[in-house]
């Protein structure tokens, strides 16, 4: 007889990493998938894309993970959840600046109110989404995942650090979580169907990049007097479709009982470090649109170098990202170019 087939619980399916990430559920696996979105940073038409991508349909929920109450009410009945994959955060460097208070009850009540969930239904597998802004200004890089954590640069960097101690606290031995450090996610799916779609004024690099490329944001480097090798800042830009591979790698990893340790750690980069003129002269080369920048003070809250050693993810979760820098502008601009054509 089928077995039953098992669902996955993906909180903010509908963002750029989540919904990336249902793509590859849907189309290399058999699980059935359930998005958890309250559209604060995304909107429903990211699930028609999805579903169009991925030729199958999935489930979607509309509420707030903070409200205890409700995610009880709205999960409670979901049965066979072969894990929970948590996304839904706010993920802002500056804005976590000028609202922390938003990043701590949004970030950190909405994760514990589903680890209480987990435990209490059981649910073995966790994979919760982490961030290269735990290492602060690193001693040395690249980074490995034995580094010491410094100082969060940022309110969101102190969340993730929060985040990953909570999940470290609370699973000793019920829940078994992958941690997953994202460097810098960047790109769109291949189709040119589906990306990063900021519903105000984005502040992350790549998506103002292809907004100044179509004349619709100004684009000023945060500082070019850092003590690197160009002077701008320098981080690991890893394509979104490289991190969603990596979550059903990890998933599974999970899932066939792999994993060495309760709360294994995993850094996702490609290992590249790459400064922010160097990000610009590579969407110049594959868009052949010449960037009018600026060169402006440095931000508030950025770390001036990260990158990652990935070492650990391609031996455990037999990951390797397949998307190059200029892969990734390319992707991204395919992107914009179709939100230019209203499609
Ligand atoms: C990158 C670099 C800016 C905008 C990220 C995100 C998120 C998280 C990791 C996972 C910095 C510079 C930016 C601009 C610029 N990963 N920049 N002009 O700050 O590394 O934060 O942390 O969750 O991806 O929160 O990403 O894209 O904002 O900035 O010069 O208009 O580009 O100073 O050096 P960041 P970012």
């Amino acid at each position: 007889m089928k077995e039953t087939t098992q669902t996955i619980i993906v909180t903010g399916g509908a963002g750029y990493i989540g919904s990336h990430t249902i793509i590859e559920l849907l189309t290399t696996t058999d699980f059935n998938v359930v998005s958890i979105d309250n559209f604060s940073n995304s909107t429903p038409a990211s699930y028609d894309r999805i579903k169009k991508i991925a030729n199958r349909s999935f489930e979607s929920l509309n509420f707030d993970l903070c409200n205890e109450a409700e995610l009880n009410g709205q999960l409670s009945n979901i049965k066979n959840i072969a894990g929970i994959i948590h996304f839904a955060a706010y993920k802002s460097v500056p804005e976590s600046m000028t609202n922390p208070l938003l990043y701590y009850h949004n970030n950190l009540t909405s994760l514990n109110n589903l680890l209480k969930f987990a435990l209490k239904q059981n649910i073995k597998n966790f994979i919760f989404s982490s961030s290269c802004s735990v290492y602060g200004n690193a001693d040395k890089l690249p980074v490995t995942e034995e580094t010491e954590l410094k100082k969060a640069e940022s309110p969101y960097g102190h969340t993730k650090q929060i985040g990953e101690d909570i999940i470290r606290f609370v699973c000793r031995s019920e829940l078994n979580t992958v941690i997953l450090r994202y460097f810098n996610p960047v790109g769109a799916h291949t189709s040119g169907q589906i990306g990063e779609f900021p519903l105000n004024r984005p502040n992350n690099l790549v998506p103002i990049i292809t907004q100044a490329a179509v004349g619709k944001n100004s684009l000023t480097v945060f500082g070019d007097k850092f003590d690197t090798r160009d002077g701008s800042c320098i981080r690991d830009y890893i394509h979104v479709s490289d991190i969603a591979n990596a979550h059903v790698k990890a998933l599974n990893y999970l899932i066939d009982k792999k994993n060495k340790s309760n709360t294994p750690v995993f850094n996702l980069g490609t290992g590249d470090g790459v400064s922010v003129l160097e990000a610009i002269k590579s969407f110049e080369k594959v868009s052949g649109k010449k960037l009018n920048y600026t060169i402006g003070p440095p931000r508030e809250g950025d770390v001036v170098a990260v990158y990652a050693d990935n070492t650990l993810a391609r031996n455990e979760l037999s990951w390797q990202p397949k998307f190059g820098l200029d892969d990734m502008m390319a992707s991204a601009w395919k992107w914009q170019q179709t939100l230019e054509a209203g499609n």
